[in-house]
């Protein structure tokens, strides 16, 4: 996927032919005749803070007042539920789909029946492996970057001293758990952090909590470091720290990735030293998108939307502005 656009706030023009994706026009024309748009929605589940605000977004966006009927489903996380969504979605003839893929693999067949269907599919949030013309535009996170700047950090503040780490990883084939390990990885590159250990704790507190107990009682107090694909692996990794009499955030370092607002509390306790941004707030510019490729123009196919990062101090001072 090529970087095209990369946007601070929430506004986009979309003007580029779809011509060439086969994806202009949807299966039921495109709302009715100045009636609403019909959308479904296929979202991963409700693992997290940031799918819960990224969900509000996607409904916020995608209301009656906007011009919307939304089909709302939630998989669970569980990817064969996700593409049974979808394919129902083609089956009751809906305008436009948009979907928060669970995992990368396993999307070219669902999505070449949308083609086939007329449907144009927009992609939200995670990436496809499938091919690029299979799906009409996609909006969301660099999330390889987001890993390169959280192991920059690591590398800065911890790299020239032995430092062990453990990494509790999002869910296994999700392009966030994916390209937020190669980023950081390569950050940490002939630096003095050694990986202990690395297992999925699919983006969920209680799995964070889970897997971080395990790894106190192989590993014990030689863990120095933390790094948590997402806020929620890395709250249920402080409460797993302190049931085992040890201070999170001192004792062993913790880096994580989201900055939601339960994330952003615990920085500022000084209970995580550093969390990069992920901004879940995308509803706005999938439905442009949607409303774009429903007109047949596009302008640019990949949206890029820009993240921060914060230390303590930093998430001190914005607290109070954060929306989510
Ligand atoms: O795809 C984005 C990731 O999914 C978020 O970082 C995580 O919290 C969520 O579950």
């Amino acid at each position: 996927m090529k970087k095209k656009r990369l946007i601070g706030g929430l506004a986009v023009a979309a003007t580029l032919a779809l011509a060439a994706t086969g994806c202009a026009g949807g299966g039921a024309g495109g709302g009715d005749e100045g009636g609403l748009i019909t959308v479904g929605f296929a979202q991963t589940g409700s693992e997290s803070g940031w799918r819960a605000a990224n969900t509000e977004s996607m409904k916020a966006a995608f209301s009656e007042e906007n011009g919307f009927e939304l089909i709302f489903n939630a998989a669970d996380n569980k990817i064969e539920a996700q593409i049974a969504a979808v394919r129902s979605f083609i089956n009751q003839g809906v305008d436009a789909i948009v979907i928060a893929p669970i995992v990368e693999d396993g999307w070219d067949d669902v999505l070449t029946e949308a083609k086939e269907a007329g449907i144009p599919v927009i992609l939200e949030d995670r990436t496809v492996s499938a091919s690029e013309d299979l799906y009409a535009a996609w909006v969301g996170l660099d999330f390889r970057k987001e890993g390169v700047i959280a192991g920059e950090w690591a590398a800065e503040n911890y790299g020239s001293t032995p430092t062990n780490m453990v990494v509790l990883e999002g869910t296994t084939g999700s392009a966030p758990a994916n390209d937020r390990a190669e980023g950081f990885a390569e950050a940490i590159k002939g630096t003095q952090i050694t990986v202990l250990d690395s297992q999925t704790g699919e983006f969920t507190r209680a799995n964070g909590k889970t897997v971080m107990e395990g790894f106190l009682q192989k590993y014990g107090d030689t863990i120095d470091l933390v790094y948590a694909h997402n806020d929620d692996m890395a709250l249920g990794a402080i409460d797993a720290i302190e049931a085992a009499g040890l201070k999170p955030g001192e004792d062993i370092k913790i880096i994580s990735i989201d900055a939601v607002k339960d994330g952003m509390l615990a920085l500022i306790d000084g209970k995580i030293n550093f969390i990069v941004e992920c901004n879940p707030l995308l509803g706005e510019l999938a439905a442009q998108l949607v409303k774009d490729a429903l007109a047949g123009s596009i302008s640019e196919r990949v949206v890029y939307v820009e993240d921060q990062s914060f230390t303590p101090e930093q998430a001190a001072e914005v607290i109070d502005e954060r929306l989510y």
